[in-house]
């Protein structure tokens, strides 16, 4: 790199707990959701203890936008509402597109032992928000990788080294490495200086221009004009995950798993999941009997039953909320989408 971007800021997560009360750490929220478009939302799960992560996100729905998550360790079984389902297990990923609508599970697979992962929400250009739903499993195999002085790369998308990564997208052109570092090892990524990117340290600590960056922080790197891409530095074995992608520079209009443009395209969302009108058989008001494993029920956290339940339930009056409190508070990944709004 002759002009390698430099930090503009850290940030550090925040603790909260979604879904069924699965506790992770949001560290791209609602509040960053402009100024790293096209990425809506990074969460962190990581825990040793099942009552951390064991009653998993129940049925819930998205609509806009696509969703991957990638497990660093353990087993998560999602199923949806298009008949789809698969497990995720250690160093795998799952890309959803959830586009007009699914409602999916991902429920843990395992009663015991770590659990740890992440889920990135990208955002989908308006002009494909309705698009079918897809996804597609990634075995820890499936996903090209390198290694280059000291450095292992998994390329989950976009390009590096000359390596494409498992999925590429045209609009937001993403690019997401996990970068697995040896002490001493420095790595090299070309990045235009119009896209915004950030650096998510899990292990250890990187210096990026300069700047510590230790685990738990997200670097957002500077836009600097001119600049080429990105150089990161280990003095200790480190990891981290390098993100970036082309915003698409729409309004964004969220209210909990909807992700779109207007106001009016949220109350759609809302009004199409709760009549189910949607096609082809996406935002049913539940999904198939067969996604709802015996003795999940009981795990359940207190008062986060989603679902039928949760789909009568009305939208608040007025028009929803953007920003960072529409998004905290533990919702927003895969909460009760109906609960009453945080009235903050
Ligand atoms: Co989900």
């Amino acid at each position: 790199m002759l002009h390698p971007r430099t930090v503009e800021r850290l940030v550090t997560g925040t603790a909260t707990s979604d879904g069924a009360g699965v506790k992770l750490t949001r560290i791209l929220h609602g509040a960053l959701q402009k100024r790293l478009d096209p990425f809506l939302m990074l969460d962190a799960f990581g825990s040793d203890d099942p009552d951390d992560y064991i009653a998993g996100f129940p049925d819930h729905p998205h609509r806009g936008f696509e969703t991957v998550t990638y497990m660093i360790a353990g087993r998560m079984k999602h199923r949806d509402s298009a008949g789809h389902e698969g497990l995720l297990e250690n160093g795998g990923v799952q890309w959803m597109t959830a586009g007009r609508g699914v409602i999916h599970s991902e429920i843990p697979q395992q009663e015991d032992g770590v659990m740890e992962g992440f889920q990135l929400w990208l955002n989908l250009p308006g002009r494909d928000k309705m698009q079918a739903p897809w996804y597609r499993d990634f075995s820890a195999g499936d996903l090209p990788r390198f290694v280059e002085a000291g450095v292992k790369a998994i390329v989950i998308a976009g390009e590096s080294h000359g390596v494409a990564g498992a999925v590429a997208r045209e609009a937001t052109a993403p690019v997401y490495l996990d970068l697995h570092f040896d002490a001493g090892a420095r790595f090299a990524q070309a990045l235009p200086p119009g896209h915004n990117a950030f650096v998510y340290v899990y292990r250890g600590e990187v210096t990026i221009a300069g700047r510590d960056v230790p685990a738990g922080r997200m670097a957002i790197l500077a836009n600097d004009a001119g600049a080429d891409g990105v150089v990161l530095d280990a003095k200790a074995a480190a990891k981290a995950l390098l993100v970036a992608g082309r915003p698409l520079g729409e309004p964004i209009a969220q209210y909990g798993p909807f992700v779109m443009n207007t106001d009016e395209e949220i109350r759609q969302a809302v009004s199409d999941y709760r009549e189910g009108r949607s096609r082809p058989r996406a935002f049913r008001t539940r999904g198939p009997a067969r996604s709802r494993p015996a003795g999940r029920e009981t795990r359940r956290g207190p008062g986060r039953a989603p679902g039928r339940r949760g789909a009568r339930r009305r939208l608040p009056r007025g028009s929803p909320r953007r920003g960072s409190r529409r998004h905290g508070g533990g919702r927003g990944l895969s909460g009760p989408v109906f609960s009453p709004c945080p009235r903050r």
